[in-house]
């Protein structure tokens, strides 16, 4: 596919598909990780001269709904204070183009009030399409939608490209997927199976050993034959997950905390994985299974990491997700990580800056995890194509 990086831009009116989707508590960005994510490039973008119009969804609004609460205004705002001079939020762009000069940056309301975003709709994508010179898709955490911001305007802008971030990110995956050194680990985390069967059977045949946590783990400890209580797990899926434990190594806990109740005040018990009452549920590792995986995981050249191992959100069910956050910070193996549960752990425990490479997309991660080509970049290839 053709890069931003290698197009002149000076003059140009530039429409960035970026993903700024963060969460709005009171008005406010509340975590805004995907916004310096994206900084880069529109900072990229202006200092060459072009006309930057950023696009982007926020939440899932009802169609032809445009509710205040699912308005970019709030992110605007932010992404001025993070480029250090006004973003201006444009509402009517679909009448008419926004005046601007070069190097300027403005923000398109968000694409989900459009009628027929979400459909891909055609006459939708033409009229974005209409609004530049170049279409730049740079979301990967939207790049597996094909939606009209996101796939049908790549078909009609004059030229369509990837954006840094989009390059970044699709190496970033390749590398760990595509070319891991190994031994390669996978930690795979959450409450079901059934939501990451797709991404399990995927590692199963690229990683050397996968590590199951969460609910997910209980599913697996209880295919190996043991009492799991009353512990979140799904029955009719454990022959799936004795024939994934027949394909790879699963290392399962050998201890694990338990407790009666789910809540902030409920008392957290180490047992043995043999021991776990009836009337009992498991919320997270124990300290010798954490101590276990976090020595794979420093003998790992690759570690691949989605979810968390227990409820980590709760700090007596946090110590496994805890130890396996340190591990990978401490490993020199190359470390990526994604999903929306995954990136508050690393900030819980503060390794930001020790994971090789911390990835923007949640359920993008996952398809393209899972080996499903993204709709985006297939657009994106397909107008390569044209030229
Ligand atoms: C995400 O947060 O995973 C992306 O922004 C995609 O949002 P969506 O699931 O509403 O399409």
């Amino acid at each position: 596919v053709q890069k931003m990086t290698d197009l002149p831009l000076k003059g140009q009116r530039v429409l960035i598909r970026e993903d700024l989707n963060v969460p709005i508590k009171h008005g406010r960005v509340s975590s805004d990780a995907r916004l310096r994510a994206a900084l880069a490039t529109i900072q990229a973008a202006a200092e060459a001269g072009a006309k930057v119009l950023l696009m982007s969804h926020l939440g899932r609004p009802a169609e032809g709904e445009s509710a205040d609460e699912f308005s970019l205004a709030p992110v605007a705002a932010h992404l001025g204070e993070l480029l250090g001079r006004p973003v201006k939020l444009v509402t009517d762009y679909l009448d008419r183009a926004p005046t601007m000069a070069d190097g300027d940056v403005v923000l398109l309301e968000n694409v989900r009030f459009n009628t027929g975003e979400k459909k891909d709709d055609e006459q939708l994508a033409k009229q974005y399409a209409s609004l530049c010179d170049i279409f730049v898709m740079d979301a990967f955490g939207t790049a597996h939608r094909a939606q009209a911001s996101t796939h049908g305007v790549a078909r009609f802008a004059p030229k369509a490209c990837a954006g840094p971030l989009l390059a970044q990110e699709l190496d970033a995956l390749e590398k760990a997927l595509a070319h891991p050194a190994r031994p390669m680990a996978a930690i795979v985390g959450g409450s079901k199976v059934s939501t990451k069967l797709d991404v399990l059977t995927a590692l199963s045949d690229k990683c050397d050993q996968l590590i199951v946590g969460g609910g997910i783990a209980n599913t697996f400890i209880a295919a190996a034959g043991y009492n799991v209580g009353k512990s979140l797990h799904e029955a009719d899926l454990i022959g799936q997950a004795k024939a994934l434990m027949e394909k790879v190594t699963i290392p399962l806990p050998t201890d694990v905390v338990v407790a009666t109740e789910f809540s902030e005040s409920a008392d957290a018990v180490v047992k043995p994985v043999d021991q776990v009452a009836d009337d009992e549920m498991i919320l997270d590792i124990g300290p010798d299974t954490a101590a276990h995986l976090a020595s794979l995981l420093k003998n790992a050249g690759t570690i691949l990491w989605n979810g968390p191992v227990g409820v980590f959100e709760i700090d007596q069910f946090g110590k496994g997700t805890e130890v396996i956050a340190h591990a990978i910070a401490a490993s020199s193996a190359f470390s990526i990580a994604g999903g929306g549960d995954t990136l508050a752990a690393i900030d819980k425990y503060a390794i930001e800056d020790r994971v090789s490479y911390i990835s923007t997309g949640g359920g993008a991660f996952l398809e393209y995890v899972e080996g499903k080509q993204l709709p985006a970049v297939a657009a994106l290839e397909a107008a390569a194509q044209r030229g």
